[in-house]
Parts: C-alpha cells; structure tokens; sequence
C-alpha cells in the first residue's frame, strides 16, 4: 500500500504542478474519445477530470491507495457519469478479471518501490495494444531538496525519528525501465527523463505536504512547522523544487 498518508484536500489546491505536468503526459496519448482508461493513482482527480473531458463517449476507472484522495476526487467530480472511483493498492490491482483499453498515470509510480510488480499488475489489467501513457519521478528527481533533507534528519532534534529509515520513493532511471516494461510482457516501450523545475506559491505548504509528507508523519504534529523551515533554510531562495520527470509510453 501506499507508503504515507495524503490529505487529499490540501493536495488537490496544492498540485497545480502536478496538474500541469498531467495535461502535457495527456497531450501525448492518442485517444479517440470512447475508450475505458484506467488513472492510475489518481489522486485528487484534477488530471482525472482532464482525461474526462477527452473520453466524451468513454469511461475512466479512477483508482488510488489513499481513501483521502479518492473523497477529494469523489468531491470534484462525483456527477460525472462515466467515471467509477475505487481504493486500491496498485501492487494489488485487481479489476475482477476486466481489462481496460489504456493507463494513465501521472506522478504516482515513484512512490511506489516494487516497480516488476507495479508493471506486471498494469500489464494484467489492459488488453493485448493497450497503451500505458505515465510520467513519475525520475532518476535525480528532487536530488538538491534531498540533500538538504538528508542534513536535517541527523540533527539532534530529529535524528531518532529517522534511524534506519529512508525517503520512500524509487526515482528510476529511463533504461532500467523499459527493461522491467520488457520483462512484464509489455510489446514496446520508450522512456526518457525531463527536468521540470517548480517555483511554488506557497513553499512551505507544499514542501510539507507533498515532498515532506512522509518525513513528517514521523514526527510529532509540533516539530512539523520547524521540520519544513530547517529545509528550507538549506536551499537556496526562491525555493525551487529540483523535479525530473520520467516519462512512459508503453504498448502492451
Ligand atoms: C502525487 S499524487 C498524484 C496524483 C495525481 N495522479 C496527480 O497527478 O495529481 C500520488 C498518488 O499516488 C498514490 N499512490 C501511491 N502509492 C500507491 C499505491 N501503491 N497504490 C495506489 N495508489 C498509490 C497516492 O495515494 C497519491 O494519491
């Protein structure tokens, strides 16, 4: 299951990015407008609502681990009618035997770390050419904002929460990738990686609640305000969020 917990409220005003980056991954899938595609890791549903608008005789089967982020998603867009909403580990994907005719996901695969198993589920659930069309972080996705974390983390204040323990997400190389797209029975598959550096609005808030989300669920909820100001205070201003993209097309 997904390694932290998301309040799918404040994701769905804080991932303007993320919503950005999602309607460019949809610019390169060819859809016709009546295809069932699944979003994978859906989250709030802003990129949901992008491949709605392109599948006007069409469904979308929108699934995410965090039951936050489906009851944002289920917020904005619960009177559509040709979209079902479910919670669901992706390692555990299961569509009771259905396929669907195309994937998309958009800045989920790199939280989650089992990724020959991520792709051997994606594969199961979509019929023989079905297109997957998927953008994550890649391979020194975030690598600045790390380092600053990785100094953080053994200050005396902090450093017990964090023995042993290891941010929760595979940034994975372009190559490495289509290997294991290979390897789990997809036909065809091309990667590549794209810096796509962010200026947030609102640094603080979206340093705390999408790339220090997981550093802090293991703090208690008075250090978080220090946690996000102390890395803060370690890059350099304006903030900016050092983001490289890995992008997937696959046919399977
Ligand atoms: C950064 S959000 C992206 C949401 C949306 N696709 C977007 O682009 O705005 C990452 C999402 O991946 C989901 N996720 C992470 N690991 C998962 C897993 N193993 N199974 C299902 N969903 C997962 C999280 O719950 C979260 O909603």
């Amino acid at each position: 299951m997904t390694k932290r917990a998301w309040d799918g409220r404040t994701y769905d005003r804080i991932g303007t990015p993320q919503a950005a980056w999602g309607r460019d991954v949809l610019d390169r899938y060819p859809l016709v407008g009546n295809e069932t595609v699944l979003d994978a890791g859906c989250g709030s549903g802003r990129v949901t609502e992008l491949l709605l608008d392109r599948l006007p005789h069409g469904h979308v089967l929108a699934i995410d681990g965090s039951s936050s982020m489906i009851d944002a998603a289920r917020e904005r867009l619960g009177t559509r009618p040709n979209v079902a909403f479910a919670v669901q580990d992706l390692l555990e994907l299961d569509l009771d035997g259905r396929t669907v005719d195309g994937i998309l996901s958009t800045a989920t695969f790199h939280w989650v770390l089992d990724h020959p198993r991520l792709f051997q589920r994606l594969r199961g659930v979509l019929r023989d050419g079905g297109r997957l069309v998927a953008q994550c972080g890649g391979q020194g996705n975030i690598a600045r904002v790390l380092a600053a974390v990785d100094e953080v983390v053994v200050e005396p204040a902090y450093a017990p929460a964090f023995t042993g323990w290891q941010y929760p997400c595979r940034f994975a190389a372009a190559a490495e990738t289509e290997q294991l797209l290979l390897a789990a029975g997809f036909s065809e598959a091309r990667c590549w990686l794209t810096p796509a550096p962010v200026n947030p609005p609102e640094p603080a808030t979206f340093l705390g609640s999408v790339i220090l989300g997981a550093n802090l669920e293991r703090l208690p909820a008075e250090q978080h305000d220090a946690f996000v100001s102390a890395v803060l205070a370690r890059l350099p201003e304006p903030f900016e969020a050092d983001y490289v993209r890995l992008n997937i097309d696959a046919i399977a």
